[in-house]
């Protein structure tokens, strides 16, 4: 199993490039089968969390190739609307596949998710939802089986904001007969990008980037062509690991726009930040200030970027404090942190970090995917040597991390 070990103390300086968004690749890949013409996506991050999903895919008969970066798809032939337990355990994602298969061919099969270690992550509102639509949904031996002659419009209330509820309903709407109204509906970016992808390919949808989706279904989605958005949680995690080892590091192919809160915090904890709207530089020359939190959803502060924060509140100058709304579970790396010298307590849904002068490297575990992104920067921050175990989670979603960040100076090697 691959670790990372990584020597703390250097300083990062240059240009990264950012890859395409994780969150945003895996609902545009799953719209594949959606229509029986092309897709042609560019800007698809090179991640296993992809992998995954196109195996899921070829395995449903969706045809895929991939040439220089650019990832085509075509749904003439599929003809399995199975996704297995094997499949579904390694990539929660894969709950994407059941609003467009449902839509297009009456029918899906989907394995259960389970928990994970960040929380227990039902789907209940995924298939509440798609109820609403008029689908009969039965668990049966830990499968989601879904059934529909044609899905019917609805209007869909959640009772709290999901991002893949979101994404599943906005592609089960698109082909359903009539209209579909989705109040509480994400407004992450990803999902954006989703819905701007499905109107190139002939959707209509009204109210994109709101809490309101108005969907008038179609009788046909054709192919189109689209570009993935750039991945606001790798460049938010490039710039707090700046923010922590010190450095001068400028973000390309990345947006600024859907950056802002992350973006203030860095400035409060003393970073400078200065962007256009493909770029960001972020300056830091001195030890960072302690920033308190609260994740919320979109436009509030990502989950996705709590622990990487909290990285770098370790070894800020004062006291932080820390919330996390979205997930129960999601401090598993305070441990881990506190094995580096940090000083986190945890009561309930907050911690409270003190910052230290100095974090000292150690052997430590990834638990999950934001996790390991953390202490990664916790390493580039700490005295001496810091391995990092069970990156695998790191993999599914950071497109060769340790090499952009090899690329700027850090001292960062993978080790078999
Ligand atoms: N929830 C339910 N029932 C549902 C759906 C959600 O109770 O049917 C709860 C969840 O348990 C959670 C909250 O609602 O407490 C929000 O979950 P949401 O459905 O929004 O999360 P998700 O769609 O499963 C996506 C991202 C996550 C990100 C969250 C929140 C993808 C593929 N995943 O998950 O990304 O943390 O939204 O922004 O888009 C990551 O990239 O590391 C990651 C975990």
């Amino acid at each position: 199993m691959d670790k990372l070990l990584i020597t703390g103390g250097y300083r990062l300086n240059g240009d990264v490039i950012i890859s395409g968004a994780k969150n945003a690749a895996l609902p545009i890949l799953c719209a594949g089968l959606l229509t029986a013409d092309d897709l042609v996506l560019s800007n698809v991050p090179s991640l296993q969390d992809v992998s995954t999903m196109l195996k899921l895919l070829r395995q449903m008969g969706l045809a895929v190739t991939q040439e220089n970066g650019i990832v085509t798809l075509n749904g003439a032939a599929v003809n399995n609307w199975e996704a297995p337990y094997d499949m579904v355990k390694t990539m929660r994602a894969s709950i994407l596949v059941l609003g467009p298969l449902l839509a297009r061919f009456g029918e899906a099969k989907v394995s259960l998710p389970g928990g994970c270690a960040i929380g227990s992550r039902p789907v209940d509102q995924h298939i509440k939802g798609l109820q609403a639509m008029g689908a009969e949904i039965t668990i049966e031996a830990g499968y989601i089986h879904a059934k529909a002659k044609r899905l019917k419009g609805a209007k869909i209330v959640t009772d709290m904001i999901t991002v893949t509820g979101t994404e599943n309903f906005l592609m089960a709407a698109a082909l359903a007969d009539g209209e579909t109204v989705l109040e509480n509906a994400a407004r992450e970016p990803e999902v954006t990008d989703l819905a701007n992808l499905l109107v190139a390919m002939g959707a209509k949808i009204q109210g994109i980037g709101t809490d309101r989706l108005v969907i008038q279904g179609v009788d046909r989605l054709h192919g189109a062509a689209h570009t993935v958005i750039a991945d606001r949680i790798e460049t938010a995690t490039f710039l707090c690991a700046v923010a922590a080892a010190g450095g001068d590091i400028t973000l390309k192919n990345t947006r600024s726009d859907i950056l802002d809160v992350a973006m203030d915090k860095l400035r409060e904890a003393g970073v400078i930040i200065t962007s256009g709207p493909d770029w960001i530089r972020a300056q830091m020359g001195a030890r960072p200030k302690a920033v308190s939190f609260r994740t919320t959803e979109y436009p509030g502060f990502p989950t996705d970027m709590q622990a990487q924060f909290m990285a770098l509140d370790c070894i800020a100058q004062g006291v932080s404090k820390v919330t996390e709304t979205i997930f129960e579970n999601r401090f598993m790396h305070v441990q881990e942190m506190n094995r580096l010298g940090a000083h986190i307590e945890i009561d309930g849904h907050t911690a409270i970090v003190n910052g230290v002068d100095k974090l000292v490297g150690a052997p430590v575990m990834a638990t999950d995917l934001r996790a390991s992104a953390s202490l990664v920067i916790a390493g580039l921050a700490a005295e001496g040597e810091t391995l990092i175990d069970r990156i695998y989670h790191l993999d599914r979603g950071y497109d060769k991390m340790e090499v952009k960040l090899s690329g700027v100076g850090a001292h960062i090697q993978r080790v078999k």
